[in-house]
């Protein structure tokens, strides 16, 4: 089997962050969530990857590379634009031949990996496999209708009024019968070719599609909040381990990991959370759920449920800071200079909460 990955996309729902990166670059308890896909596919013994790029291409080529340092081979195919999960199927399929295959959207985060689900479909003789889950807004997704013999009825993309609560996870399992499909199926209403609308071709073509329910954990990373929550679930699955420095001083509970180069003087450390490579805490204070990356201070300063990446600095700032997404080099400190007032310097898009006296 072959595996293919989506990474095109603009990720506008998480600007500012992804004006200067790719979404699927944001790391999740300090592993970017491409990294977690790709290794998700290796696990699942594949090797053979081809990665769609849109327009952040040059950045995604710079971290994956060819991928040799997770033990793949990746095969770098362009998506002029996103014109849809169907199109960038059809501009793969030079790549992926006559073999059945994996594909996964690149900015999705499961639990426990997709090694059983990959067996499961090797080994039978389904055309297609897709992945449900049950989610509380199932207008956000592709959903299923099933009926009562458990296969697959109908699959409609983003319903108003939705015929279950079954969403369509970013994981699918084809074999070469999708091409003719893709190569059937109009555009929709968003002027894309729906992967949901290509497999709907093939139910009403007779090929066998099974449906896979997940019972754990997923979360399509789109906006601040879910990448938060895939933070917060990714920490409670790593097993901690202190590679850097903890000084006598310092309190740090056993769900913590400290990362190689790491120095954490006089601070305290709950956990969940995860302190990256060559990262500094000073008199500093990290909550549940954070995740600092590589290259960070944090000093005289205090931060929860919160992701940080590289190379910022969050230093002297009198309340704690929750809840909160924040960029590469990024400096968040107490201004010594008068007058005594907040002084920003945001990006486009960036958001701001304060802590005020009023109602
Ligand atoms: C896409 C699919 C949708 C699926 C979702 C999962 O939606 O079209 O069927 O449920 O991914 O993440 P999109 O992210 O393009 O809105």
């Amino acid at each position: 089997m072959k595996g293919l990955i989506l990474s095109g996309g603009k990720g506008t729902r998480l600007y500012p962050l992804t004006y200067t990166s790719a979404k699927q670059l944001i790391p999740i308890a300090n592993r970017p969530v491409l990294v977690r896909v790709i290794e998700a596919i290796r696990d699942a013994g594949i090797t053979e990857i081809g990665l769609v790029v849109g327009d952040t291409a040059p950045e995604i080529e710079r971290v994956v590379k060819q991928g040799t340092q997770w033990g793949v081979n990746i095969t770098y195919i362009r998506q002029e634009s996103p014109l849809g999960l169907a199109h960038a199927v059809k501009i793969s399929q030079d790549f992926l031949g006559d073999e059945r295959f994996v594909m996964f959207l690149g900015d999705n985060v499961i639990q426990g990996g997709i090694s059983p689900l990959i067996g499961k479909f090797a080994e039978s003789g389904y055309n297609a496999q897709v992945v449900l889950t049950r989610v509380d807004q199932p207008q956000q997704y592709g959903v299923a209708e099933l009926g009562a013999d458990k296969r697959i009825i109908r699959l409609v993309e983003k319903p108003k009024d939705p015929p279950s609560d079954l969403a369509l996870v970013g994981i699918y399992m084809f074999d070469p019968h999708i091409f003719e499909a893709v190569n059937s199926i109009a555009p929709s209403w968003r002027g894309e070719l729906e992967i949901t609308d290509a497999i709907q071709w093939l139910i009403e073509h007779q090929y066998n599609v099974h449906p896979y329910i997940h019972t754990g954990w997923w979360i399509d990373t789109g906006r601040p909040g879910d990448m938060l929550t895939a933070n917060s679930l990714a920490l409670e699955e790593l097993t901690p381990v202190i590679e850097g420095y903890v000084d006598r001083e310092s309190e740090v509970d056993s769900r913590v990991t400290v990362e190689r180069g790491a120095e954490i003087i006089n601070s305290v450390v709950r956990g969940p959370a995860i302190i990256g490579q060559d990262t500094r805490l000073v008199n500093a204070y990290v909550g549940p759920f954070t995740s600092i990356y590589h290259h960070c201070l944090i000093e005289n300063a205090e931060i929860s449920r919160s992701i940080v990446l590289e190379y910022s600095q969050i230093c002297n700032v009198g309340h704690r800071i929750e809840d909160s997404l924040i960029g590469r080099h990024v400096v968040v400190q107490r201004s010594p200079m008068r007058p005594r007032a907040y002084k920003f310097t945001l990006g486009d898009h960036s958001q701001l909460g304060l802590v005020g006296e009023g109602a």
